[in-house]
């Protein structure tokens, strides 16, 4: 049982509101606010929320994310895919299962759907993945629904991105795994990975969803716990950097080489234990106090600031940083759910990407620095007119 006994209080980031909670004026007075506490679970190696809100307030019929909403990720989700069909599979009849498939990016290229089956409790966007004729429970994954039946004991992959972290309740979650695979069944998923967050001190990859930020160590104690071996690890950019990790039954399969060169690679970096973190706290602190000071001396030099990409760590940076409206005018997007709405919080107002260029800022700060390459190659123009982009991420 993976417990909370060895759990060690590292910081709070003070009060934050719902990451992705954009909202309209009239809803200001009835916003939810939790104290964003973190720790280290010493006993795992393990990153995580000290509080967080309940999945049903984030995970619901208004779940405003939708995987297809960059193309760049459609890409990575068709070789993740590749990668699963190439190296795992031997049949098309074998049973697959995606934990959190959103809008059914992913799970639409696998050929047999009959033998796909895919959980996304966010049923907004679970509807758009049914209309692709995929197999949806619109339901939190869990191996005790009629509907998954004939999956038990039966499946040969599950597979995740970025929806493990998410998932409080690690115990349940590998009990229905366990329930799901046969003997040679994989569990391979992908997250934000501990060691690019505190490489970049990316801290904004801390809200209320990501429950936990994994790593080679945390993970392989977590699932020995259960008796499944982390068998191979991948590396990945995606999300400013990810770790996909491949997890088999204990001693079905052989343990590569890359878990011991990449664990060690932890140990000498020290982000497996407590006082690895400390400096990471000091990074935040001091990261807040160097933005705050640009972006004042920004303002007091005329500029205009505005923000591009309203994402869910932008509301962790804005309200650690207690940024408002006094620095950065409006943040462009391009997700209509969000347009229209102000940010989480600060209450910045949220416009149209398509209105940036009709009278551009001097500075913008680039929320979605995890997405530069498809922004800055969009936004080509800003740059021409003299524009300057900004970020707490070296970009
Ligand atoms: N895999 C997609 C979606 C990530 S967003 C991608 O990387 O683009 C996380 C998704 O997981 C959301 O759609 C959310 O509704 C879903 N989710 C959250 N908790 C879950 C749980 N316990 N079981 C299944 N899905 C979950
Ligand atoms: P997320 O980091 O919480 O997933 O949010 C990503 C946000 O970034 C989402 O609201 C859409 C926005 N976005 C843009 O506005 N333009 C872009 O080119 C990309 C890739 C994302």
């Amino acid at each position: 049982m993976i417990d909370k006994k060895n759990d060690n209080f590292l910081m709070s980031f003070g009060k934050m509101p719902i990451a992705n909670n954009f909202l309209h004026e009239n809803d200001f007075s009835k916003e939810f606010f939790y104290e964003m506490k973190v720790g280290f679970n010493e006993e795992y190696s393990l990153f995580k929320l000290l509080e967080h809100p309940k999945p049903e307030q984030m995970f619901n019929s208004k779940y405003p994310f939708l995987t297809s909403s960059s193309n760049y990720m459609i890409q990575h989700f068709n070789n993740f895919y590749k990668f699963i069909n190439k190296n795992y599979l031997h049949s098309i009849n074998e049973k697959i299962i995606e934990i959190g498939c959103n809008d059914g990016t992913m799970l639409n290229f696998f050929e047999n759907k009959s033998s796909c089956l895919g959980f996304e409790p966010s049923t907004n966007v679970a509807k758009i993945a049914e209309k692709k004729n995929l197999n949806i429970i619109p339901k939190f994954f869990s191996y005790d629904y009629p509907e998954a039946k004939k999956f038990l004991n039966d499946t040969k992959i599950i597979y995740a991105a970025n929806v493990i972290c998410h998932i409080p309740d690690l115990n349940s979650l590998i009990i229905s795994i366990d329930k799901f695979l046969n003997k040679k069944g994989l569990f391979i998923f992908e997250e934000p990975y501990l060691g690019s967050m505190i490489n970049k001190n990316s801290y904004d990859q801390i809200y209320d969803e990501h429950v936990y930020i994994f790593s080679i160590s945390s993970i392989k104690k977590i699932f020995k716990k259960y008796n499944f071996d982390l068998i191979d690890v991948f590396p990945q950019s995606t999300h400013g950097g990810s770790m996909r990790y491949v997890i088999g039954r204990e001693g079905e399969y052989e343990i590569e080489k890359n878990v011991e060169f990449y664990e060690s690679k932890e140990i000498k970096d020290n982000i497996n234990n407590f006082d690895g973190m400390l400096n990471f706290k000091k990074q935040c602190s001091s990261s807040k106090d160097k933005i705050i000071e640009q972006l004042e001396t920004f303002k007091k030099n005329g500029k205009t600031i505005s923000g591009y990409a309203a994402t869910s760590k932008s509301t962790t940076v804005l309200n650690y940083c207690n940024i408002g409206t006094n620095l950065i005018n409006c943040i462009y997007d391009t997700t209509p759910d969000k347009i229209g709405k102000f940010s989480p919080g600060m209450h910045i107002p949220i416009k149209d990407y398509k209105e940036f260029n009709n009278q551009y800022p001097d500075i913008v700060y680039l929320f979605a620095w995890n997405h530069k390459e498809e922004i800055f190659s969009k936004e080509k123009n800003f740059i021409r007119n003299g524009g300057q982009w900004f970020s707490h991420v070296k970009i």
